[in-house]
C-alpha cells in the first residue's frame, strides 16, 4: 500500500515536472518570439525604411515645376522664375545664401525630399539647404574636416540614384585646377572618387543615362570642355575612361544636356562656350548612337559662356551667363529639337547671373 502510495506520488511529480517542463518551454518560445518582434521591428522595419528611405533619390532637378536661380557672381539672392505659365502665382520669396562671400561658382542637388541644397560658393567649404523656411548648414558637409577641400566650377552629374559626382574644379583654397573627384551621398557625406584623365574646371559631365541609372542602353559619364583648353573628349563607363572623338571647338563655360530627338536618337548638346577668341556661340551635338561630333546646324543667338543649363522635358533651357564684351544675360533660351532652333523665352530674371546655379524645383516646395 506505501509502495503504491509512493509510485503514485512519484508519477505525479513527474508529470508535474513534464508539466513545469513545458510551461517553462512556453515561456521561453513567448518570450524568444517577443524579442524576435521587437529585433524585427527595430532592425529589419528600419532597414526596409532606410530601404525605402534610399529609393526616394538624390536628383540635379525636378521634371517639372518652378525653376530657382540661385547665387552668382553678383550676390547671394535667389530668385524664383516660373516658365511657361501665364498665371500670376505667389511663390514666397526665398532668402539669400547664408554664404559669407556671392555663391559664384557653386554646384548643388534636390535632397531626397526635393529640397535644394546649394555647396561651396566662393570662398565656402560647405553646403547649405532649404529647409522649407530657411537654410541650414548640410549635417554631413557642417564639419570641420579641413581635409575636405570642395571644388569650384567643377563639373557634376549624378553618378548613381542617390550618388552626386563632383568632377574637377578648382580648389577653393588654393584656386589650382584639380584632376580629382568627388562622391557625394546625402547620409554619407563626401567620398574620394575616380581620377579625371587631366585636371579641369568649367567643363561638362553629363550622364548618359536616363535618371542616372547606371544600366541604361548608354551607359555612364561624358566629360567635355573645360579649362585648360582642351578638345579631348571621355566617357567614364564601369570604372574606366574612354577617349572619344575630339569636339571641333575647345572652350569652357558650356552649357551641356543630353536631349532626345524625335528620331530617337539621343544627343548631348554643348551650347556656347568661352574659347580661345572669347564668348562663343557655337552649338556642337555629340551622338549617343554613333560617338561622333556633328557641329551644330544653328547657332545660339548671340555668344554665352557660363550661364545655368536646366533639364526642361526632353530638352532644357540655358539661364543668363556671360556675353561678347562684357554682356551679362538675364534671358532665358530654350532648344527646340524639332525644329534643331533656339527660343528666347519671355520671361527674364530680374537681374543678370553668371556662374550660377539653376534647379527646377516642385512647385509644392515653392509656392
Ligand atoms: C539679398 O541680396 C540682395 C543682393 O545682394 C540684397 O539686395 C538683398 O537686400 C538681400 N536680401 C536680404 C533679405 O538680405
Ligand atoms: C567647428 O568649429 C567651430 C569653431 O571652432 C565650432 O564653434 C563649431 O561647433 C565646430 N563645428 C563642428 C560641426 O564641429
Ligand atoms: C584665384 O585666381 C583668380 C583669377 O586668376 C584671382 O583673381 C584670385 O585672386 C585667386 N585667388 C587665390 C586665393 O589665389
Ligand atoms: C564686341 O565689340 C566689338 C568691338 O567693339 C564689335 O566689333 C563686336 O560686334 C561686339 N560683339 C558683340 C556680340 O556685341
Amino acid at each position: 500500500m506505501e509502495n503504491l502510495n509512493l509510485i503514485e506520488i512519484t508519477s505525479k511529480a513527474k508529470i508535474y515536472r513534464r508539466h513545469h517542463c513545458v510551461l517553462t518551454l512556453v515561456i521561453v518560445v513567448l518570450f524568444v518570439l517577443c524579442l524576435g518582434f521587437i529585433i524585427a521591428d527595430k532592425v529589419f522595419i528600419h532597414f526596409f525604411q532606410d530601404h525605402h528611405h534610399k529609393e526616394e533619390s538624390i536628383k540635379l532637378s525636378g521634371s517639372s515645376g518652378v525653376t530657382w536661380t540661385i547665387g552668382g557672381d553678383e550676390d547671394n539672392s535667389v530668385e524664383i522664375i516660373d516658365i511657361g505659365s501665364s498665371d500670376d502665382r505667389k511663390c514666397k520669396p526665398i532668402p539669400n545664401l547664408t554664404f559669407r562671400d556671392k555663391a559664384y561658382g557653386a554646384f548643388g542637388f534636390l535632397n531626397e525630399d526635393g529640397r535644394p541644397v546649394v555647396c561651396c560658393g566662393r570662398n565656402e567649404n560647405k553646403c547649405i539647404s532649404w529647409t522649407g523656411s530657411e537654410w541650414q548648414d548640410h549635417p554631413t558637409t557642417a564639419s570641420n574636416d579641413t581635409r575636405l577641400e570642395l571644388p569650384i566650377y567643377p563639373g557634376v552629374a549624378l553618378f548613381d540614384r542617390e550618388t552626386l559626382w563632383i568632377t574637377g574644379g578648382k580648389s577653393v583654397h588654393s584656386n589650382a585646377t584639380v584632376p580629382t573627384s568627388l562622391f557625394f551621398k546625402t547620409k554619407y557625406g563626401f567620398a574620394p572618387g575616380p581620377r579625371l584623365p587631366e585636371s579641369r574646371f568649367g567643363h561638362c559631365l553629363v550622364s548618359l543615362s536616363n535618371s542616372g541609372d547606371d544600366n541604361g542602353e548608354h551607359s555612364g559619364h561624358l566629360l567635355v570642355g573645360g579649362k585648360p583648353f582642351t578638345k579631348a573628349v571621355h566617357i567614364f563607363s564601369r570604372g574606366q575612361w574612354y577617349q572619344q572623338v575630339p569636339i571641333s571647338n575647345a572652350r569652357h563655360g558650356s552649357a551641356c544636356a543630353k536631349v532626345n530627338l524625335d528620331s530617337g536618337t539621343s544627343v548631348v548638346v554643348v551650347a556656347g562656350g568661352y574659347n580661345l577668341y572669347g564668348s562663343s556661340s557655337d552649338v556642337d551635338m555629340f551622338s549617343l548612337k554613333t560617338l561622333e561630333w556633328t557641329r551644330g546646324t544653328t547657332k545660339l543667338p548671340f555668344p554665352l559662356h557660363y550661364g545655368a543649363a536646366v533639364p526642361r522635358g526632353n530638352t532644357f533651357l540655358i539661364l543668363g551667363g556671360n556675353g561678347a564684351n562684357g554682356t551679362r544675360h538675364k534671358d532665358i533660351l530654350k532648344y527646340d529639337p524639332a525644329r534643331n532652333a533656339w527660343k528666347l523665352l519671355g520671361p527674364r530674371m530680374a537681374i543678370p547671373r553668371v556662374y550660377f546655379l539653376a534647379m527646377s524645383i516642385s512647385e509644392s516646395q515653392s509656392c
